[in-house]
This record gives structure tokens, sequence and C-alpha cells, in this order.
């Protein structure tokens, strides 16, 4: 009898486990078992599952995305928000901690997680050159220095770099890499563009399978991917033509043919798709004058039609406002042009009241069809059924000790070292100057971007327009470097602005001038003069008037400089190297050669802008793909 009963529990208990899993199968919604929450139904099947299920708030809700400054828990939970982000500089506190970073965006998880559906949040930020907004973060250079190196592999690795930095503070989406070809360096981002030449941006796009991991041998090419939680979502942005509006004038309106926009400014969305990107944001710019947020043809019939993006969508930061002039002028009119183009998740970032009611009222009256709203929500949430959120929504500590690690340190270095270019190396007949000696009895280092981690990182860094002195964040600023990188007995004299008869007193071997530009982003960098930063000009005539001297150049593109290049003996651009200065001491002093090749024209006057590789009348000072080299000497 025993036996028996013994064999019936065990029948009677397998047949509980099975009838409860097929009951959990079948339950009809909201009583255990979803479909949408099984990882183990094909995405298709999940999204299908989940689409039938939402309300059209909750749908709109998912194509919203709001700033961290403007939202709580209870907003996400009450409208099933699509997405968080932090603007330029929006942090949890001043020089906050990666465990504070957890903390908050695991706040809005939760708070998302308790709405009906329990949609998980992405929670996006401008890793731009590393997780630029994080305190104590590893600061890469900033594109344009990235397109010196002509490495695709090295910039693969710093995506890579990028994503752990971003998942060590529980984020999963980076609105990088910006794939801007900045055709005219006035604009105010060109620093962001990798290069004026679409061939060089192209290859850069390899930074995409470095945030979001490599598409596997036999997965399909195109479509968004994401390959790990120690890797992020990406964005490629902005498209499209950002790069060439008139004068380089930022948002302003891009002027071109068809030809020009395939060959110039499309080529690196060819490859971003193939790479995978899984978002695409739009260009506050205008294709000859129709706005990009309004412009249906290029979002949906070339982007998702012809190209076969699968990928969503997203708008810029109060790009949906911006479609009317004044922005703002016409909110309605603004929504259903943004919405109707094809965009599928809206920038709002504020008052989400104000887009959810706008959009719900043109779906009601069928302005926006609902096929409209279904295409975007599908692509939101194919994206993230991909992310694995809907298994695994919160951050945790997993990749803490990344932030700022001494490997990504040493990779940023490696960039820089490989960014620099060599433009003058000795006057003509003159024996070069570079590598500079490390045993030389006393040097003079000078200028106003020597000892200011703030300036030799620019724009983007801690706050949205950067800053300016050494506690902006964690690095090496160029002086430290140089003091670092010479012989013990080597004096190194630090004066920013000496006058010429300190510097003849001294008897110093060489003098290193770095001077540069003043931090800045997007429409606050738009210039008419590209000057050098006071008193940056005359720092390097009376210093270079008194003795051999080396000038670097921190800038975010090419500046004036033609009318002091005599005064030179040695000149390089060293663009916005970022947290580690130590790699351009690596070069200088002949630890590793300069390989760097510029990545745009340098101008002699600003009178001859636009002028690109490949223009008919082209007279540069020094032409794209200049760079002189110079061989390691093991820093003798
Ligand atoms: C900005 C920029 C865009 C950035 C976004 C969020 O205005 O145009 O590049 O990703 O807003 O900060």
């Amino acid at each position: 009898m025993a036996k028996l009963s013994f064999l019936s529990m065990g029948m009677i208990l397998f047949l509980c486990c099975c009838s409860a899993a097929a009951a959990a199968r079948t339950a009809p919604a909201g009583q255990g078992y979803s479909k949408y929450k099984d990882p183990g139904q094909p995405v298709n099947a999940r999204i299908r599952d989940l689409m039938q299920r939402m309300t059209l708030q909750e749908k709109i809700g998912q194509m919203t995305q709001l700033d961290r400054a403007s939202v709580t828990p209870e907003i996400l939970r009450d409208y099933s928000i699509g997405s968080v982000l932090s603007g330029g500089g929006s942090v949890p506190f001043p020089k906050a901690k990666a465990r504070d970073w957890i903390d908050m965006v695991n706040s809005y998880q939760n708070g998302s997680l308790s709405s009906r559906l329990g949609i998980p949040i992405i929670y996006g930020i401008d890793a731009v050159h590393g997780h630029n907004n994080v305190y104590q973060a590893t600061i890469f250079p900033h594109n344009v220095g990235l397109g010196a190196t002509r490495d695709p592999d090295l910039v693969k690795r710093i995506g890579a770099a990028t994503a752990l930095e971003v998942r060590a503070t529980g984020i999963n989406y980076v609105f990088a890499p910006c794939i801007a070809v900045c055709r005219d360096p006035r604009w105010g981002r060109c620093y962001e563009s990798y290069s004026e030449d679409p061939s060089v941006v192209q290859s850069m796009t390899s930074i995409i399978s470095g945030l979001q991991g490599e598409i596997p041998a036999g997965g399909r090419k195109g479509a968004p991917y994401l390959g790990g939680n120690d890797k992020v979502l990406a964005c490629a942005k902005h498209y499209v033509g950002d790069g060439g509006t008139a004068r380089g004038i930022n948002e302003n309106n891009t002027v071109a043919d068809w030809h020009e926009m395939l060959s110039i400014h499309m080529p690196g969305y060819y490859k971003a798709i193939i790479e995978g990107v899984s978002t695409i944001m739009v260009s506050y710019s205008s294709w000859n004058g129709v706005k990009m947020h309004a412009n249906r043809f290029l979002v949906t019939d070339f982007l998702k039609n012809t190209l076969k993006f699968r990928g969503f969508v997203i708008s810029d930061w109060e790009g949906i406002d911006k479609i009317t002039t004044p922005a703002d002028a016409n909110y309605t009119y603004s929504v259903q042009m943004g919405i109707g183009a094809g965009i599928d998740m809206v920038m709002v970032p504020y008052n989400h009241t104000v887009f959810i009611d706008t959009l719900t009222r043109l779906v009601k009256a069928d302005v926006i069809p609902m096929s409209r709203i279904d295409d975007a929500i599908e692509r939101i949430l194919r994206v993230k059924f991909m992310t694995g959120l809907f298994e695994k929504p919160l951050g945790d500590q997993t990749f803490l000790s990344q932030l700022g690690s001494q490997e990504h340190r040493d990779l940023a270095r490696e960039a820089v070292r490989k960014s620099l270019v060599l433009l003058k190396n000795g006057h003509k007949a003159d024996p070069p100057v570079l590598p500079l000696a490390k045993n030389a009895s006393k040097i003079l280092v000078a200028g106003t971007h020597a000892n200011n981690l703030g300036y030799q990182c620019g724009g983007w860094t801690i706050t949205w327009q950067g800053g300016s002195g050494n506690n902006l964040t964690s690095g090496t600023t160029i002086l430290g470097a140089i003091s670092k990188a010479v012989d013990l007995d080597t004096e190194v004299v630090f004066s920013e602005n000496p006058d010429p008869d300190f510097v003849r007193s001294h008897n110093f071997s060489y003098a290193i001038v770095v001077v540069g530009e003043l931090p800045y982003a997007e429409t606050a960098g738009d210039s008419t003069n590209l000057t050098l930063a006071e008193p940056g000009g005359d720092i390097i005539q009376k210093v270079c008037g008194a003795v051999k001297c080396v000038v670097v150049v921190v800038s975010g593109r090419p500046v004036t400089i033609e009318p002091r290049v005599d005064q030179m003996d040695a000149l390089v651009a060293a663009w916005l190297p970022g947290s580690q200065g130590e790699g351009v001491a690596d070069v200088l002093f002949g630890d590793y050669g300069f390989t760097g090749k510029l990545p745009r024209t340098w101008f002699k006057t600003v009178d001859q802008l636009p002028m690109n590789v490949g223009d008919p009348h082209y007279d540069p000072l020094f032409p794209f793909g200049f760079g002189l080299t110079t061989e390691p000497t093991g820093g003798q």
C-alpha cells in the first residue's frame, strides 16, 4: 500500500507541476502567465501579446521620453512612460558616485515596473566621449581626435569601455555616436564629428559594435542588437545632414541635392544600420528648407522603408517643438508632423501631459492613424525585449569597478597618443625639434590650456557646456603629464602667460606652449572667426620669440593659426584629448611616434570656408590627411 501510495504521491506531484505549467500558459491575462513576460517566447510573439494588451494611453506613454528632473516614479507608473534621460549635466547631485546613479535609475525603474503592464524604461544619457556626465569617469578624446587616429579597432574598444562605465551606473542607453559629417568648422558641434570625409565617419561607426556588442555570425545584419548586460543601446545621430548647414550655423538649413545627401551625409547611416544600431536620433536641422523632424520622406520612406532600419527613431530634445519657427508656435501641428514623419519616441522632455494629450487627440480624431502608433510601439518594444530588461530590469553593482578604471584610462591615453597630429617639426632647414629631450636641465610650460583639465576635456564634460579647472573630474593635465615624463632632475617651470624678459632670463632649453579654445557645446560653439582663446596668440608670440618652442593647440576644430606658424618651431594639433593628458607627453618626448592624420582641412583664413578635401579651389594651410611622423626613441 505504502509503495502504491508513494507512487501515487509522485504522480500527483508530477501532474500538479504539469497542470500548473499548462494553466500558466493558458491562464487569461492578469492571472499568472503572460506570454510577453515569457523569455522563452519569440520576440515577435511577445511584442504581439503585449501590444494587444496595451491601451492607447499606455502606447503613447511608451513613445514619451522625459528628463530625470521632470519625473517621479509615480508619473512613470501612471503614464507607462517609455524612457527617462539625463540631458547634458543632469545628474542626481554634483559628484554623484556610481552607486548614487544606480539608486536613482532603479527608483525610476521600480516606478515603471509597478505600472499595470510593468514595461521597463530604458534610461538614456549622452556618453559621447566616455561616460562624460559622470564624475571620475574616463573622458576619451572627442570624435574629431578619434577621426585623426584612423583606427576603427581603437574606437570599437573605446565603445566597449564606455559601455562598461555606463553600465556601472545602471544605465542602458547612450545617445552616441554622433556620425555627423562636419563640412564647416564654424559649426559649434564640429568636434562631435569624426571627419569632413564620409568614409572616415563610416569607418568610425565601429564604435557601435563596441557599445552594443558585435552581431554574431549568422545574426541578422541590420536588426537592432544588444549583446549582453555589459553593453548598452546606441543611437546614431543626428539624422541627417546636421553637419552640412549653411556657414556651420547650428540647427540651420543644409542646402544639398540628393546626390550630395547620399554621398556625404548618409554613408554613416548605412554602416550604422549594418552594425545593428538600435536607435537613430533626428537632427534639428533642415534639408532644403524642410525640417528633418517633419521629413516623412527621409525618416519613413527612406530610413525605414528603403534602408530597412528596424530599431526606433527618437526626436532630439524639444525637437518636435522646433518644427515651427518660433518653437511651440503650434504644438498640435508639430506633434502631427513629427509623429506623422515617422518619429517613434519623443524626447519631450518636460511636460509629458501636454504631449500625451495632444497626440491622444490627434489619434482619436484619426489625424494620426493607429497604424503609425503601432509601428512606433512595435519598434520600441522590439528594442526593449532585446535588451533583456523584462528579465533583468534593475541595475546592480556588477560593473562598479569599471568606472574610471586604470585599464580604461590607459586606453584613453592610447587614443590621445594616436589622435595628435604633428603639423610642423622645425623650420625648413633646421633639424626636427620633436621628440623633445627628457633630460633637459630646465624647461618652460606656458599657455592657458597647459594646466586646465576642464579645457582639455571640452564641452559635454560633467556639464553640458563643459567647464574650467582641475576639480571638474579626475585626470591628468598636460602640465602634469610633462612633469611626470621628464627626468627627475629636469626643472619644469610653469607660467601661464610669461613676459619675454622672464623667458629670456631663465635660459630654458625649450618651451611647450599649450593654448586653444574654451569649452563649448552646440550653438554656444558656433563661431565666425575661429580664433584662439585670448591671450593664446600673444603667449605664442612672446614665448616663441624668446626661446625654442613647441605649440600644442587644444581645440575642437582647426583654428586661425596661420599668422603665427612662422613664429613656432613646432606645432601639434591635440584636439580635445580628455582626461588623460599623458598621451600628449608620450609623443612629445618620443615614447611613441606621431601617427595622427588631419581628419579635417586646416584653413588659412575663415573667408575660405567652407573648404573640404576634393573642393575645386582647395588652398589649405594643412590639407586633409596631413600629418608628420616621428619615430619612437624610447623617450631618451
Ligand atoms: C541635445 C543634442 C543631442 C543630445 C540631446 C540629449 O540638444 O542635440 O545630441 O543627445 O539633446 O542631451
